[in-house]
Parts: structure tokens; C-alpha cells; sequence
């Protein structure tokens, strides 16, 4: 990251501890599509900022992505909900992409819970069910580091949150996300690619995100909810709305991992 951007995501930390009162976050949830309607589940709201007030930020873009931020008290910790995430299909860059991300770390935020919808690659993750990100393959091209900043991602995917968020839901199963740039979906022959290099979720968010949360030292856990089946598996075309649609059904039950994961973070 730049000097910049760091400055850009302090400015954004100060301005929103400002407005919540909240001097340090535990931690910060980023909500994927179809993952908004659970956020309730996490604690009781105190507060909420608009993005737009905040620096650094991109107006929203995508129906089901809201451009806000909660603060949530969880038990006697506070937590950063994010409603909503800049893509890197949306054409503002990698910096862009991981700004919410670094203006949680600047607020405090330790641990960094990345939700998203994904595809699936594996007969084993059905739709509607979650997954927990055990790894990614980061397909997009793009880094949100610059410079020697050689950061090691061989546990990006906190082993130990890990091991929490399945003591909060002992039947969850672990995965490889592939983050593709979008925003198309893939063709049947990219799957096959995805699946013959061990890929089992992919989707376009996500992967950036976790680099920069490695970058500041923060832990990180990924949950996706498998909103489809990834193209040439299902027999039927793939679209936007099938995915809010099925995060929409699973709300009630992504909701009380969220509560489970926060009371074990
Ligand atoms: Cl099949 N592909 C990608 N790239 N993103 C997705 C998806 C598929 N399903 C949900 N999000």
C-alpha cells in the first residue's frame, strides 16, 4: 500500500470513531451479497455511517450491496459491520477494493471476517450451504500491495478462527476460493481449469481483501454462502439475482453462525 492510501484509511478510521463514539473495534465483519439481511444477528446496533461520509470510499454499485457501516455492540466487544463492498469489477482499482478493509485495521480491528456468495465447484457444497475459506487462488491479476511488501499468506485463513467458527457449527465443511475479476461469470472450460487446480468456491471478492488484512497483521476468516453452482455444472444459465434470492433464504440460518462466530472471536 501506498503512504496515501494509509492516510486516506486513518482519515476514515478518525472520522468514523468520531461518529460512533467507539475508540477501538474487536473486530470487523465485511457482509457479501445475500449476507446483509443476517448482519442483525450480530449485536445490538449502536450507531450507523454512511460510506459516503467517510473518505476513500466509492459509492455503491450493485443492487444488494448498501454502502454503510454499523457499529454493532456484541457482548463487550465492538464490532465493525460493513453493508457492503467496493468489487474490482467496478473499475475504482485494488485500493479502492481493500479500503474498508484498512479502515477497519486503522480503527482497531484485529480480526477481519470477509462473507461473501460464491459458486460451486464441489458436489459437497451445495447450495445453500456455507463454507469456511481454508485457502484462495487469487485469479485476478491484481495486488493490493506495492513495493517490498512481501507479505506471507501461508496462513491467511486463520487456522484458529477457523477452528472457532466450527465449534459454532460443527457441520461446516472447508474450502479453496478462487477470485476472479468479473464481472462475467465463468465459462464451463474455466471452471474445469478452477476445479483441475483445486479450486472448490469462486467468486469475485474477497482474496484482495484478505491480502491487505495479512498486510496490517490482522487475522483473518472467510465464509461463503454457495448461492449456485458454477457454470456447466447446474444446466441452466447463471444470474445476479439467483444469488441475493438464495441469500435471502438463508438468512435466518447465516445469521446465527454470524452470532456464533462473533461470541467465539
Ligand atoms: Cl459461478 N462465479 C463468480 N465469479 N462469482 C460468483 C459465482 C460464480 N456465483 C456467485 N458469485
Amino acid at each position: 500500500m501506498t503512504t496515501e492510501d494509509l492516510r486516506t484509511a486513518q482519515r476514515a478510521a478518525d472520522e468514523l470513531r468520531q461518529r460512533t463514539g467507539v475508540d477501538s473495534y474487536a473486530a470487523a465483519f465485511v457482509m457479501g451479497s445475500g449476507w446483509g439481511a443476517a448482519a442483525d444477528a450480530l449485536g445490538e446496533v449502536v450507531a450507523e455511517v454512511e460510506t459516503s461520509a467517510l473518505p476513500g470510499f466509492q459509492p455503491p454499485a450493485v443492487t444488494g450491496h448498501s454502502g454503510r457501516i454499523r457499529s454493532v455492540r456484541s457482548g463487550d466487544r465492538d464490532l465493525l459491520v460493513f453493508l457492503g463492498r467496493t468489487h474490482l469489477y467496478e473499475g475504482h482499482g485494488t485500493a479502492a477494493v481493500v479500503h474498508g478493509v484498512r479502515t477497519a485495521t486503522a480503527a482497531g480491528a484485529s480480526r477481519i471476517v470477509l462473507t461473501n456468495a460464491a459458486g460451486s465447484l464441489n458436489a459437497e457444497m451445495p447450495v445453500g450451504s456455507t463454507v469456511l475459506i481454508a485457502d484462495h487462488i487469487n485469479m485476478t491479476g491484481e495486488s493490493p500491495l506495492e513495493g517490498p511488501s512481501f507479505v506471507d499468506l501461508s496462513d491467511t485463513y486463520s487456522a484458529s478462527l477457523r477452528a472457532a467458527a466450527r465449534e459454532a457449527d460443527t457441520t461446516l465443511r472447508e474450502g479453496v476460493y478462487a477470485a476472479m475479476r468479473g464481472p462475467q461469470f465463468e465459462t464451463p472450460a474455466e471452471i474445469r481449469m478452477l476445479r483441475m487446480m483445486g479450486a472448490d468456491l469462486v467468486g469475485m471478492s474477497t482474496a484482495l481483501e484478505a491480502i491487505a488484512a495479512r498486510e496490517q497483521g490482522a487475522s483473518v476468516l472467510g465464509v461463503s454462502l454457495v448461492t449456485n453452482l458454477a457454470a456447466g455444472l447446474a444446466g441452466q444459465p447463471l444470474n445476479h439475482n439467483e444469488v441475493l434470492e438464495t441469500g435471502r433464504e438463508a438468512a435466518a440460518g447465516v445469521g446465527d453462525l454470524l452470532a456464533g462466530i462473533a461470541a467465539r472471536l
